[in-house]
């Protein structure tokens, strides 16, 4: 099965290309993140040389070509000329950082953010319901749960951040011809810690195919699919942050994900219940 996501866009006359979309994650990338000025030389060194003898290695080992070093080449600069960087990067890379980060958590597991977060979405209290359009299409869903600490406290006024697909696998403010906040939004944990989120099931996402990364993927055989997936962030005052994505049972991609992103732990257990699903995940924070 292949779904077109240019083709399947009849919304707007516009259509998402991996160009938009990439420059989109890039400015966005560029005006909401601060890179890290204060790296040591000695481990900048470090980290710099090992990446560099990783390639080196790679080279001898394989009698890589003059070709194939100019078609790497051509293959960098478009990345960059499609901005393309935060894309690659997310889907392979960012799961290992992520990896690293999180090893002495105790709380809920975190997964790679990806290039599709954007701060400061709307607020919506404890029971939400996430901006859609008319007639937004895909299965209503109630996701619901409590945000505790590690030793069980509730945690009030906790504010999760979610935002995912439409049932296309588009994104707002990174497909074209989507209303700005939808399917985005802040929620605040009640007294109680808890939540409750109205929204439409986000569809499995096809990584854009026609910029640089769709070339690696069609060169190298490889297919573009991640599962469907909610991205959420979890803060609460004193503690750390968490920044996962959640699945769905039987996605065909939860066990070939190109990000990687995946984790047992992150699958959700929906029930069919009248008009949609429901389900409830209770997110565990960890002290900052
Ligand atoms: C990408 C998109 C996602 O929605 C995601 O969660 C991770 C990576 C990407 O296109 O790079
Ligand atoms: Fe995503």
């Amino acid at each position: 099965m292949s779904i077109d996501h240019a083709a399947s866009t009849d919304l707007s006359p516009e259509v998402a290309t991996a160009a938009a979309s990439g420059a989109n994650a890039t400015e966005r990338f560029t005006s909401d993140k601060q890179a890290a000025a204060d790296t040591p030389p000695e481990r900048v060194s470090l980290l710099a040389r090992q990446v560099l003898s990783a390639v080196h290695d790679t080279i001898r080992e394989h009698k890589v070509t003059y070709d194939e070093y100019n078609a790497l080449k051509a293959w960098l600069i478009n990345v960059g000329q499609t901005g393309e960087w935060p894309l690659f990067l997310d889907v392979w890379v960012e799961h290992v950082v992520e990896e690293v980060a999180g090893e002495s958590r105790e709380g809920s597991k975190g997964t790679i953010e990806g290039p599709y977060y954007v701060p400061n979405a709307p607020e919506l209290g404890s029971a939400a319901i996430l901006p859609t359009r008319d007639g937004e299409q895909g299965t209503p869903l109630l996701f619901q749960g409590q945000v505790t600490a590690v030793d069980g406290t509730p945690l009030a006024h906790a504010v999760i951040e979610i935002w995912h697909a439409d049932s296309d696998g588009f994104y707002s403010q990174f497909a074209p011809g989507i209303p700005e906040w939808n399917l985005r939004g802040t929620v605040t944990t009640d007294d109680q810690g808890q939540f409750w989120i109205h929204t439409m099931k986000p569809a499995p996402y096809q990584i854009p195919t026609d910029g640089a990364c769709g070339n690696l993927i069609s060169a190298a055989g490889w297919h573009p699919w991640r599962p469907a997936h909610l991205h959420l962030k979890v803060a609460a005052d004193g503690y750390q942050q968490v920044t996962t994505q959640l699945y769905f049972p039987g996605d065909a991609h939860n066990d070939d994900d190109v990000a990687n992103a995946v984790k047992p732990e992150l699958i959700l257990d929906p029930k069919d219940v009248d008009g949609g699903q429901e389900v409830t995940y209770d997110f565990v924070l960890d002290k900052a």
